[in-house]
């Protein structure tokens, strides 16, 4: 059956961690998988902006052999003459062997799947799921933790509208021991839904506001931006906007083998100075994210290691 990824528990744990196998085998040795997509074409429909998903998937595509078309905002494509989502799949499905689509609305990349002719992938829809996001952040943490059981996982900044931990959250929340310190202001704090399933699994976790105070307790401190593009009003994100920045005096009270993760873009939540602290990975993490939608393309491809 076609199988597409939307929200980041359309995987079970067993696939995931099947995905990271086999990133990490790409990433030993790339040269291996350079022909496995020969022939085929990924579509990247792209409405909202993005510099890293987009160029990592269309990177991992040509990595493989296959080749890539699309569109980079919904103005440069008949969405801007009102084309809707169900009707621009249909017809790409006609174009291409697979599909990532990003779009600011939620539930959008739901509906291309369900018009679909070729496996979806959800690249981001508005304040919602980022699955492919997650996939990077899982590898990031296994390979320089070398495990993801028992972690105690800060997730700070704009935990309303970023997408990016609502899906870590959902994926980390299934392995064993995880704990959760969830560092935000009131009003940008975690979706009720979320927040709820963390309860109902009884799942160790916490709010606060003080990212200075729990920073001793953190294997993995996991920093976002506020989503301006989210926000109804201005004023709002003005205020907001700085309510975390992360320099290198909050460095000092950290673990010495404490990670940082960012999903990116920065805007200032990371002073600069931090770049160059070992402990800053939010570079290296982009690379792996490459790697692990290699391994996403082969597998919704159906195609096999055995193929190579
Ligand atoms: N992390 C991420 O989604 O970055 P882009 O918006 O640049 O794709």
């Amino acid at each position: 059956m076609m199988k597409h990824l939307i929200d980041p528990l359309d995987l079970t744990a067993e696939e995931v961690n099947e995905f990271l196998d086999l990133a990490d085998k790409i990433m030993e040795e790339p040269s291996k998988y350079r022909h496995i997509c020969d022939g085929r074409k990924l579509a990247t429909l792209f409405y909202e902006p993005s510099t890293r998903t987009r160029l990592s998937f269309e990177a991992a595509m040509l990595n493989l052999g296959g080749s890539v078309l699309g569109f980079s905002s919904g103005t440069d494509s008949s969405a801007a003459k009102g084309e809707s989502v169900a009707d621009t799949i249909r017809v790409v499905s006609n174009f291409a062997d697979i599909c990532a689509i990003r779009h600011p609305k939620e539930g959008a990349p739901l509906v291309a799947a369900l018009h679909s002719e070729i496996p979806v992938i959800n690249a981001g829809d508005g304040g919602h799921q980022h699955p492919t996001q997650t996939l990077t952040d899982l590898m990031t943490i296994r390979s320089l933790k070398k495990r993801i059981n028992g972690l105690t996982v800060g997730i700070c900044g704009d935990l309303k509208f970023g997408r990016t931990t609502h899906s870590l959250i959902k994926s980390l929340a299934r392995y064993t021991g995880v704990k959760f310190v969830l560092i935000s202001p009131q009003e940008l704090r975690v979706p009720d839904y979320i927040f709820e399933s963390l309860q109902a699994k009884s799942i160790a976790f916490k709010q606060v506001e003080r990212l200075d105070e729990v920073m001793p307790e953190l294997d993995v401190l996991y920093m976002t931006r506020v989503q301006r593009e989210r926000f109804f009003n201005e004023e709002d994100y003005i205020r907001l906007k700085d309510s975390y920045i992360l320099d290198a005096k909050k460095m000092e009270l950290a673990k010495e083998d404490m990670i940082v993760l960012h999903p990116l873009p920065r805007v200032n939540e990371i002073a600069v100075e931090v770049d160059h602290d070992p402990r800053a990975c939010y570079f290296k993490q982009v690379k792996y994210g490459m790697y692990v939608r290699m391994a996403l393309i082969m597998k919704l491809l159906g195609l096999e290691e055995s193929e190579c």
